[in-house]
């Protein structure tokens, strides 16, 4: 990795003065926004500013995301249509990161069809970005960094986009190859940060005043695994607990077959952690968990809601659905309906199914044809409306703890934000109360959110 990164920025910042713009866009998940933040404080230290305009940009950044198909297109129709911007401001350099840039076949295309692309940069080779524009203004027509690098810096100040909701990633990469999934090809092995850096950042954002802290990883339950300390998830949330002051933790991705009783009651019993379980089920179907390689069963998933749901009938729980895996069958998508009107999620992200070359499933000939597929997925969708509404009103009377979110679209003088259980909750209420804790009692429920008044 560059040596002198720190001569680099200072060299560019020299070269392009003080007034150039960057444009920074974000696809995909929650860790590609925080790669975002990485990038901007790259770019901040190098002397840009921030536009949220590409027609006023100096560089544009895009950092992509390869999980579905379509989230490749948009990319492809947006970098096409930048040729325009190029013609008309030359000096203008295109970058691309994320996801997409590890596949050998998109890099591929990229260099060979997008010209206007200055500059390619992996998920893991984000610190190459200042050495890779010092390139582009010495005149280079193309560079790229795409190499896996294991150490992830800690050192990269991020320019963070709220002032009080913080992701912080806690690993990287995924050992789970599930075979719908292209993550682990283009993220690589897990990589889980040292404990110490990740409660230091922690106590950092919360001295900052930040209020919301989401830890990320792939699957945060193998946190720790390739650390030599005995380490694990539930130990590393303790131990963020234990950090003084007024905010609470959140975490994604919570894979199903290593979500331990542990877990479980760690949650119970640490009162920073959020009320609510994001817990991916993808099927409730046991013949396609298997060719998905989940490693459970849709009786050993229901076994840990049940424990979930006997220390609280009413916990929150969140999952993803994938909806035409190849060859689902109607009883498997039945399957799927049932799980769900057995746990009653409160909400649920659900995808058709996106072939991704080089997974283990793009190799399945597919017999469900797309119609079928979509019309399973409105079903599903509706099932959750419903789900949603009725189950909601358990909340009518309570009073919820919310982190009041922005103002709220529709309503003038109300505000939206989520509560400990993730219910977005709009209510009455100042502007000046976004950003900070609010208790708002419950008084009615939606199929989407619910309403209430501030206590
Ligand atoms: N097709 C559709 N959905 C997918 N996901 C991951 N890979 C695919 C794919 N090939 C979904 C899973 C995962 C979420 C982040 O994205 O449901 O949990
Ligand atoms: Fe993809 Fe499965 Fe890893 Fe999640 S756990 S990132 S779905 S391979």
């Amino acid at each position: 990795m560059n040596l002198n990164n720190n001569d680099i920025t200072e060299n560019i910042k020299k070269r392009i003065g003080g007034n150039r713009l960057a444009y920074v866009r974000s696809f995909g998940c929650q860790l590609n926004v925080s790669d975002s933040e990485k990038i901007k404080g790259l770019l901040k230290k190098m002397g840009f500013g921030f536009t949220e305009n590409e027609n006023n940009a100096d560089i544009i950044v895009l950092n992509t995301c390869a999980v579905r198909e379509n989230a490749e297109d948009r990319v492809f129709g947006i970098v096409g249509s930048m040729k325009k911007l190029k013609e008309k401001n030359p000096s203008l350099i295109i970058a691309i990161a994320g996801c997409m840039t590890a596949q050998e076949h998109i890099a591929e295309k990229i260099k060979k069809s997008y010209p206007q692309v200055d500059i390619v940069v992996g998920t893991s080779a984000i610190n190459s970005l200042p050495k890779l524009m010092l390139d582009c203004l010495d005149g280079q027509k193309f560079s790229a960094d795409i190499k896996e690098y294991d150490d992830f810096s800690e050192a990269v100040e991020q320019v963070r986009e709220s002032s009080f909701k913080a992701s912080v990633p806690i690993m990287f990469g995924c050992n789970n190859f599930c075979t719908y999934c292209i993550v682990p090809y283009v993220r690589g092995r897990e990589r889980s940060r040292k404990p110490e850096d990740i409660i230091s950042e922690v106590r950092q954002l919360v001295s900052e005043g930040y209020k919301e802290i989401m830890l990320l990883g792939q699957n945060v339950n193998s946190y720790g695994n390739d650390l030599s300390s005995d380490i694990n998830f539930p130990k590393l949330l303790r131990m963020i607990n234990d950090i003084q002051g007024d905010f609470w933790i959140r975490f994604m991705s919570s894979h199903p077959k290593d979500a331990s009783e542990e877990l479980i009651d760690t949650i119970f019993e640490c009162e920073k952690v959020a009320k609510h379980l994001h817990l991916p089920v993808q099927s409730g179907s046991n013949e396609i968990l298997k060719k998905m390689n989940r490693n459970y069963t849709a009786e050993k998933y229901l076994s840990i809601v049940e424990y979930i749901r006997k220390k609280d009938p009413e916990f929150s729980l969140t999952t993803d659905i994938i909806v035409g895996f190849p060859n689902e069958s109607e009883s498997d998508f039945r399957a799927t309906l049932d799980i769900m009107n057995k746990v009653k999620y409160d909400n649920i992200y659900s995808f058709i199914y996106s072939r991704r070359s080089g997974t283990k499933a793009a190799e399945i000939q597919d017999s469900t044809d797309e119609k079928t597929k979509g019309g399973r997925m409105r079903e599903l969708l509706n099932l959750q409306r419903n789900i949603s509404t009725e189950h909601y009103k358990r909340f009518i009377g309570k009073t919820l703890r919310v982190l009041a979110d922005g103002k709220a679209k529709k309503s003038d003088g109300y505000l939206t934000g989520k509560s400990s259980e993730f219910i977005i909750v709009e209510f009455e209420g100042d502007e000046s109360l976004i950003g900070q804790f609010v208790d708002v009692k419950i008084t009615e429920a939606m199929n989407w959110a619910v309403k209430g008044v501030i206590n």
